[in-house]
């Protein structure tokens, strides 16, 4: 696959997934818009990595970022062919702590991975629509899908993204593939300490380990290079959904 002369959007992409997408897409000769929210020199040491990238800080939960985003690519490249929405977060309650979930959880949750991603998603579409071969792609979770997951609103929250999808997919217009990986168990910073669970899926997920983060990558790019599927979820979880 070649991407030279291509323009992506990677959002939170200062470490983890996201870092590890971008430098895939790199390496087939796109043009990276490079995201962070609070890590600005992380985001800023990512771009500085790759062979042409811009960095933009920025939450995807403020409006504003959306158009600072797609505005960067517009300017740097003239155009823009693909989207990873990769950019996300939890709270720290526990999933079956149902009794601690309050509205302010839920807001931030919401606020970010669903509204987020979709004011980032609008505001990309036209020039998606403009590309030969333009594509959204949205980091999920194994959470949407199966009773598991680091809090409930992050959970139903990924749920809400694979549905979004097939609607996005349905209603972009122009030809844009909309798509989603969502992942298992992954080696990023944010699950640096989860210990117990890195056993647990290494003892029991049928491939035996935890995904990294350019598993999650591989999968981005098999969407990119698939050009005949759209509103579909990709679960890329070793087999961890078969055992729990
Ligand atoms: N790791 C896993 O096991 C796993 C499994 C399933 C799904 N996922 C999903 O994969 C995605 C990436 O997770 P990761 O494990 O790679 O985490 P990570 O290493 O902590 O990276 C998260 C990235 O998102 C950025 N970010 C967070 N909130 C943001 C916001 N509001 N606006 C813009 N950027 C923001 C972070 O930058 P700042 O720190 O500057 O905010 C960072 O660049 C998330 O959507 C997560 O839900 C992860």
């Amino acid at each position: 696959m070649d991407l030279t002369g291509q323009a992506v959007i990677v959002t939170g992409s200062s470490s983890g997934i996201g870092e590890a997408v971008a430098h895939r897409l790199a390496a087939l000769g796109a043009g990276i818009v490079v995201n962070s929210a609070t890590s600005v020199e992380a985001g800023e040491a990512v771009a500085a990595a790759l062979p042409d990238a811009v960095y933009v800080q920025g939450d995807i939960s403020d409006p504003a970022t959306a158009s600072a985003l797609v505005g960067a690519a517009e300017q740097r490249w003239g155009r823009l062919d693909g989207l990873v929405n990769n950019a996300g977060v939890t709270v720290d309650v526990p999933l079956a702590d149902v009794d601690a979930v309050r509205p302010e959880h839920w807001d931030r949750v919401l606020r970010t991975n669903v509204v987020g991603t979709f004011l980032v998603s609008q505001a990309a579409l036209p020039l998606l629509r403009e590309a030969p071969d333009g594509w959204i792609t949205s980091i999920t979770s194994i959470a949407g899908i199966r009773q598991t997951g680091s809090s409930l609103p992050y959970a139903v929250s990924k749920a809400a993204l694979d549905h979004m999808t097939t609607l996005l997919a349905k209603h972009a217009g122009d030809g844009v593939r909309v798509n989603a990986v969502a992942p298992g168990l992954v080696a990023t910073p944010w699950t640096e300490d989860w210990d117990a669970l890195k056993a647990g899926v290494e003892a029991g997920a049928p491939l035996h380990r935890v995904a990294t983060a350019d598993d999650v990558a591989e999968a981005c790019l098999a969407f990119v290079a698939t050009r005949y599927a759209t509103g579909q979820t990709l679960l890329v979880d070793g087999g961890l959904g078969l055992v729990i």
